[in-house]
């Protein structure tokens, strides 16, 4: 019989999936949970079977192509492959698989929790607190948005924005409009009762709530930009929960300070875990730390996810979620 495929996980993952790839391949788990360099990442290409990649790893040209590569898989841990080149992994002939569907309701549970901090002031009110800077109940304190009724403008019509749209709709009766490159099927748009809007400009600038959902990389590269901040209203809120890149950080600090809109929610930045200094001084932003798919049932059935991509592979079938 031939040895077992030597797999790494370049972080932690959770005890249960950990025990669970152990079991069936020679697993090199990172112990210390610390990400790993370029340097030792084209090293693993080398003495690898399969790489288990996060969104901390860049796993550009110059990693995998490598003399003497050993690599076949990439199994990536997430559902975003933009720190992934997939097109060097392609004519390379190294495969790559995600995990999508299994984070989908985590990573919109996380859009609603953004909104409603954002509408509610909810991390303005408990900094005030926790400060002991709270003075006692009054009719005009700190007050917010209702959500209720409000539209919502979608970037992106994915799954995890389309579970986004059955919550808001569900909890708060939000109108649904949305944006992206394709049009979605009628009997989609009319399960969520979602108005299609053929301009990014026409939907940030009729929306209450905008929240992004559309892939990273270079061709949403600063899709939030100055001009389209200045188009939404005065009252509108922004969520994003995609990937950082889509908005241009510098240009919604300053909408933000000027109270060109009236807040933000954010669980991803474009240049993780650095945060933009202005950003961290505005109390109308609500910063999270990637926290998207971060529950303890979601990160299990991710890394299961892998592994069901990894026995595929190594078992000579199908990937199950093919990216290259
Ligand atoms: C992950 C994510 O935690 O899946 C994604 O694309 O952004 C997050 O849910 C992260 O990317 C893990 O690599």
């Amino acid at each position: 019989m031939s040895a077992r495929p030597r797999i790494l996980l370049t972080r932690r993952w959770t005890a249960e999936v950990e025990q669970h790839l152990a079991r069936q391949f020679d697993v090199t788990l990172n112990e210390a949970d610390v990400p790993l360099d370029a340097a030792a990442l084209r090293r693993a290409t080398t003495e690898y079977d399969a790489l288990c990649p996060t969104v901390t790893d860049r796993i550009d040209r110059a990693v995998l192509d490598v003399p003497g590569r050993r690599l076949q898989l990439i199994g990536n841990f997430g559902v975003g492959f933009n720190h992934i080149d997939v097109e060097a992994a392609r004519e390379l002939g190294v495969r790559v698989s995600n995990t999508p569907d299994v984070l989908t309701e985590a990573t919109a549970d996380l859009a609603v929790l953004l909104m409603l901090m954002v509408a509610r002031r909810a991390g303005e009110g408990e900094r005030e607190l926790r400060a002991s800077r709270w003075t006692g109940w009054r009719p005009t304190h700190m007050m917010g948005q209702d959500l209720e009724g409000k539209r919502l403008g979608l970037i992106g019509f994915g799954r995890i924005a389309q579970a986004t749209a059955r919550k808001a709709r569900a909890a708060f009766g939000m109108r649904i409009a949305y944006n992206s490159r394709r049009r979605a099927a009628a009997a989609v748009e009319a399960q969520y009762h979602a108005e299609f809007i053929d301009s990014v400009d026409e939907l940030v600038a009729t929306c209450d709530v905008i929240s992004l959902h559309c892939p990273g990389g270079a061709e949403t590269h600063h899709l939030i930009n100055a001009e389209r901040l200045r188009r939404m209203p005065r009252t509108a809120m922004l969520i994003n929960t995609a990937r950082g890149t889509v908005v241009d950080e510098t240009a919604l600090a300053e909408a933000l300070a000027q109270r060109r809109i009236a807040g933000a929610g954010l669980d991803v930045y474009e240049a993780e875990p650095k945060v933009h200094p202005d950003l961290l001084a505005l109390d109308n932003v609500v910063l999270l730390p990637h926290l998207g798919s971060g529950t303890q049932e979601t990160r299990t059935a991710m890394g299961m996810r892998v592994a069901e991509n990894l026995e595929a592979f190594f078992g000579g079938r199908p990937l199950r979620d093919p990216v290259v």
